[in-house]
């Protein structure tokens, strides 16, 4: 009998072998039926979320990627279109204007046209993408030059859907990799990095990495 057996994933950017396998190799449509109408990430990470969106100006037209039933933005933008797996998940979000159910490791291509928004989030998520460069990139096509693309994290995920790369990184790591993910995209200014909950907070870490899209 052989080990069990995971995904083999290339991404073609360079990461190295075994970086994107996951536990739980089954296609993502299956893990998300069930509806989970919960929080990942305890109220002060929540806070701190919505917090970074409001200091950054995330406003008009704005994507949340891998969304669910919250968007965590203290005022919802105008027009808010939220991208994820479930689609009860996603009508009982009452901050969306749009929703659309779709699965980004299957398709990484975003089902919208260049230029269609001001910003793009993705809260606690990026952990799961198997083809993340590809994901940004599209970020970027989407948006308008100079529009940010904010992505958050904090070290809670589900295992068996994350990527080996993150599973074995430290929280210095994990936002080192995904300003990785904006550079090998190629469509962003240099990315910021930084932790949003102070140092000696007790609950759960709220990490951010952020970018802005280049000109043409
Ligand atoms: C931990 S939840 C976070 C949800 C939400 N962003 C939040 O802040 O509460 C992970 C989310 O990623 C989405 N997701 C997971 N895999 C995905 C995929 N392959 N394509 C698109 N979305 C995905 C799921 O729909 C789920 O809502």
């Amino acid at each position: 009998m052989g080990l069990r057996e995971t995904e083999a994933v290339d991404d073609g950017h360079g990461f190295a072998p075994g970086f994107f396998d996951r536990a739980d190799p089954t296609p993502d449509a299956d893990f998300y039926v069930p509806p989970r109408f919960v929080t990942h990430i305890d109220g002060d990470a929540i806070t701190a979320v919505g917090d970074l969106y409001a200091e950054l100006g995330i406003a008009g037209d704005v994507l949340d990627l891998m969304g669910s039933w919250v968007s965590h933005f203290h005022t919802a933008p105008a027009h808010l279109t939220v991208l994820g797996m479930n689609a009860a998940e996603l009508a009982a979000n009452p901050q969306a204007a749009a929703t659309v159910v779709h699965d980004l490791n299957a398709e990484p291509r975003l089902p919208f046209g260049d230029a269609s928004f001001d910003a793009a989030v993705c809260c606690v998520s990026v952990d799961y993408l198997t083809r993340p460069v590809d994901v940004f990139a599209e970020a970027g096509r989407t948006l308008r030059p100079g529009g940010p693309f904010v992505c958050t994290f904090s070290n809670r995920c589900f295992p068996s859907k994350a990527i080996r790369g993150w599973l074995y990184a430290s929280d210095e790591q994990h936002g080192e990799i995904v300003a990785e993910y904006f550079r090998r995209s190629g469509r962003w200014d240099e990315p910021v990095i930084a932790r949003r909950t102070p140092p000696g907070h007790r609950g759960d870490p709220l990490f951010a990495v952020w970018a802005t899209r280049a000109g043409d």
